[in-house]
């Protein structure tokens, strides 16, 4: 919640509250989390510097959201992050990775096209705060 309050606004969803990270971590068996913390040596001491959600729908494997620390970004932790998720989906026999990404976040598209993700779509005005469209990317997981 921290690395998300950090994040500038309008890139991500919402900021959520408390309660939902609560659940999601204790009782929906379908989400799944991973986070990458800074090495102990470091100054950030351990510190969690990013994390991911996966949720299964279906066979779908769906980001929900993947934060990098502002001051750690450019490091490659997002791909680590991205890579996880991909192995997580993997084992969980998801014939995809899907994902919504602001029109406008070059940032993440890039990371995501990375990391072999392409564009499948469109959701006009996705986003509620200010109207924004959605890019739908998706990889396919083959056998
Ligand atoms: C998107 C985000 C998670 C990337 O995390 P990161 O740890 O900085 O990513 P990496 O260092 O692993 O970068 C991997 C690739 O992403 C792309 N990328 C990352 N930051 C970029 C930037 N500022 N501009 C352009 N491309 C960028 C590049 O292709 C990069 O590969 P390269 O280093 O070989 O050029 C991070 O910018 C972030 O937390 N943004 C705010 C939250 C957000 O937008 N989340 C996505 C919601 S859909």
């Amino acid at each position: 919640m921290q690395i998300e309050a950090d994040t500038p606004a309008g890139l991500t969803t919402r900021p959520l509250a408390e309660q939902v990270y609560v659940n999601e971590l204790t009782t929906n068996q379908q989400a799944w989390f991973v986070v990458a913390e800074a090495p102990a040596t470091s100054t950030l001491k351990g510190d969690l510097v990013g994390f991911a959600w996966l949720q299964m729908f279906y066979d779908e494997a769906h980001v929900m959201n993947i934060v990098t620390r502002p001051e750690c970004q450019g490091r490659g932790i997002g791909w680590q992050l991205i890579q996880a998720l991909l192995a997580e989906a993997r084992r969980r026999q998801a014939i995809c990775l899907t994902l919504e990404v602001r029109a406008s976040n070059a940032p993440a598209q890039a990371l995501y096209r990375k990391c072999g993700l392409q564009q499948v779509g469109q959701r006009k005005r996705y986003y509620r705060d200010n109207n924004e469209d959605a890019l739908i990317m998706t990889l396919m997981l083959g056998a």
